[in-house]
């Protein structure tokens, strides 16, 4: 992305983390401001960009289980970001080319890239505008109800994304109010940054986000349970991310892995 001449409605001089997130991400969409940003979230938890690709994984397998094992066939992705590969409908292709994929966000810069990324599959994905604040006008949406059928059940993912909801915008009643809007047998995706180990580096790197278009919200593992009211948890429940159904048996690699603070926990939810 260049940084001399932002798209028309995106505003460069705000560090924005969906585009601090594509830069740890090793990504290119991304502004000085938010490589700045994110730099300074480096200094203080320089894990930032493994638990990144550690978010991806998590969202990879998920979606893999939820086609190859829970037979899902549509998703429903809130606050896509700006992935730099294995985006959830390359993933769900791999195993049916059917599935169908709607992205929702709320920020134009992710929306512009998603469309860009998209446009050779119109049958089977859209992008909308939504604002996961407002969870009747995603889920109301035309464009999205022309792809999804909400009569079938659906796997909602919020991969990475209700920290960015500060407790006043009571993101459980949010929760709530998507799952009430799914059909029975639909499944909640889910991953949250947490402070509950090394709290005081968490909170520092949250307080970069202050300056950020939205700040982070460091959430207890009690208070990202309650997130899953209403859903069972699947096995192995609310974990950190490289512990949900990991793939790789190598040993010393997930030895390796286990260096890494638990910043984030994650779970998959099904509503029966
Ligand atoms: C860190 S990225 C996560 C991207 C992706 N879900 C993942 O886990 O790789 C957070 C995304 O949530 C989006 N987001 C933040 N607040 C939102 C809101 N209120 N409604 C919809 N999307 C939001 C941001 O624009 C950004 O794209």
């Amino acid at each position: 992305m260049s940084d001399e001449a932002p798209p028309p409605g995106i505003d460069a001089r705000i560090p924005n983390p969906a585009r601090m997130y594509n830069y740890f991400l090793g990504g290119k969409d991304n502004f000085a401001v938010d490589r700045e940003a994110a730099e300074r979230v480096l200094k203080v938890a320089p894990e930032a960009p493994a638990l990144a690709r550690r978010n991806r994984a998590f969202l990879r397998r998920a979606v893999r289980y939820l086609v190859a094992e829970a037979g899902i066939r549509q998703f429903v992705d809130i606050g896509t970001g700006l992935p730099t590969e294995g985006s959830v409908h390359e993933v769900a292709h791999e195993l049916d080319p059917g599935v169908r994929v709607a992205y929702v966000d709320n920020d134009p810069v992710v929306l512009a890239h998603s469309r860009a990324l998209l446009s050779g599959t119109a049958s089977t994905t859209v992008t909308v505008q939504g604002d996961v604040r407002r969870p009747e006008e995603i889920m109301a949406n035309p464009e999205l109800r022309s792809l999804i059928d909400l009569s079938a059940p659906v796997a909602i993912l919020l991969v990475a994304v209700l920290h960015f909801l500060p407790d006043d915008d009571k993101p459980a009643e949010l929760v709530a109010r998507l799952r009430e809007s799914v059909a029975p047998g639909s499944y909640l995706v889910l991953s949250h940054v947490t402070d509950e180990e090394r709290a005081r580096d968490a909170r520092e790197g949250a307080a970069v986000y202050r300056q950020a278009s939205s700040g982070v919200t460091l959430r207890s593992r009690e208070r990202i349970r309650e997130l899953f009211d209403g859903f069972r948890l699947i096995e192995p429940g609310l974990v950190p991310l490289d512990d949900w159904r990991p793939d790789d048996e190598n040993p010393l690699a997930r030895q390796a892995r286990r260096h890494l603070p638990t910043w984030f926990l994650c779970g998959v939810g099904h509503a029966s």
